[in-house]
């Protein structure tokens, strides 16, 4: 009998770690990124993040433009209300109680791009594209970005995807 539970319990642990679902993906943080990211040699993704818009969109929170905005609309901090944090950083969109590698500091940070890396970071799966999609990367297009560059933005300006894309393109000049 114990055998055959322990049989069917190693098929159910097979089963389900076999069809992972996204919630199986946390967020890891762009310092994890950073460590196989962040070489000239390879594009250096993570100096052109950090110099670019999005790592630094949480700091337009506290601006004048912001302020003025969060006081005209009853917001009372920008920093912190859902309204505009949503798009401002990766959070919002996910759970940050099982989130905790992730900080809403980091703004707009790889993985709201990339999708959840927990699974996808190890060098081998990273390597394989099929395989790294199956483990939660996203490869982004227009949608992804106009998941925040919409007009829900108080501050929207028409969005054009090939001249932004151009804006905070960070390739990879080995890979070409
Ligand atoms: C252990 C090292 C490592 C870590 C950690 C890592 N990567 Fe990678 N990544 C690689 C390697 C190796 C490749 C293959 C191409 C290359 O050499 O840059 C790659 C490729 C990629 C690609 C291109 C995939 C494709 O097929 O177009 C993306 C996007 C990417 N990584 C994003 C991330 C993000 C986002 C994180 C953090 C959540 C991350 N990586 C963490 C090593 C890593
Ligand atoms: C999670 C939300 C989010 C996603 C997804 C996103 N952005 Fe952004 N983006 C922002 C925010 C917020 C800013 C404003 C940053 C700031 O200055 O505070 C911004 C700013 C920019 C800017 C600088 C403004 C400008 O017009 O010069 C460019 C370029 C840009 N994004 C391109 C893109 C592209 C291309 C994609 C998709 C590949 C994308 N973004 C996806 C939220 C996002
Ligand atoms: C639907 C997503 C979204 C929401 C919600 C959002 N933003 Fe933004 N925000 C953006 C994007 C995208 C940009 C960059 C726009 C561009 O330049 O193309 C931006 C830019 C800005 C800028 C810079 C604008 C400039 O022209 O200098 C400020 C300031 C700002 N947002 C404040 C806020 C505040 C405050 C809130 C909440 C009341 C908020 N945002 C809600 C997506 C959003
Ligand atoms: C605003 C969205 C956005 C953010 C934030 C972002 N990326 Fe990307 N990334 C893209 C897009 C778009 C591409 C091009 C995808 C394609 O191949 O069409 C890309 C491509 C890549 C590639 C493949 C480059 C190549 O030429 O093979 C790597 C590696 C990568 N990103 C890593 C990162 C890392 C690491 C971070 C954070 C430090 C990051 N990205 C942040 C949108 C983003």
């Amino acid at each position: 009998m114990i055998t055959k539970n322990l049989v069917l319990a190693l098929c159910l642990v097979f089963f389900a770690g076999s069809s992972l679902t996204a919630q199986d993906f946390e967020y890891i943080g762009a310092a994890k990124c950073k460590m196989c990211h962040n070489k000239p040699a390879t594009g250096e993704q993570y100096k052109i993040w950090s110099d670019g818009p999005h790592a630094n969109a949480m700091k337009s929170l506290s601006n004048e433009k912001s302020m003025k905005y969060a006081k005209e609309n009853g917001i009372a901090d920008p920093t912190t209300d859902a309204k505009c944090v949503k798009c401002h950083s990766t959070f919002g969109s996910i759970d940050e109680s099982v989130n905790l590698g992730i900080k809403i500091t980091e703004g707009v940070s790889c993985e709201s791009c990339h999708g959840p890396g927990s699974v996808y970071k190890s060098k081998t799966i990273m390597q394989n594209r099929e395989k790294a999609i199956a483990s939660g990367m996203i490869v982004p297009d227009q949608k992804t970005c106009e998941g925040c560059h919409n007009k829900e933005n108080p501050f929207y300006k028409p969005f054009n995807f090939a001249e932004a894309s151009k804006k905070i393109a960070h390739p990879n000049p080995a890979a070409q």
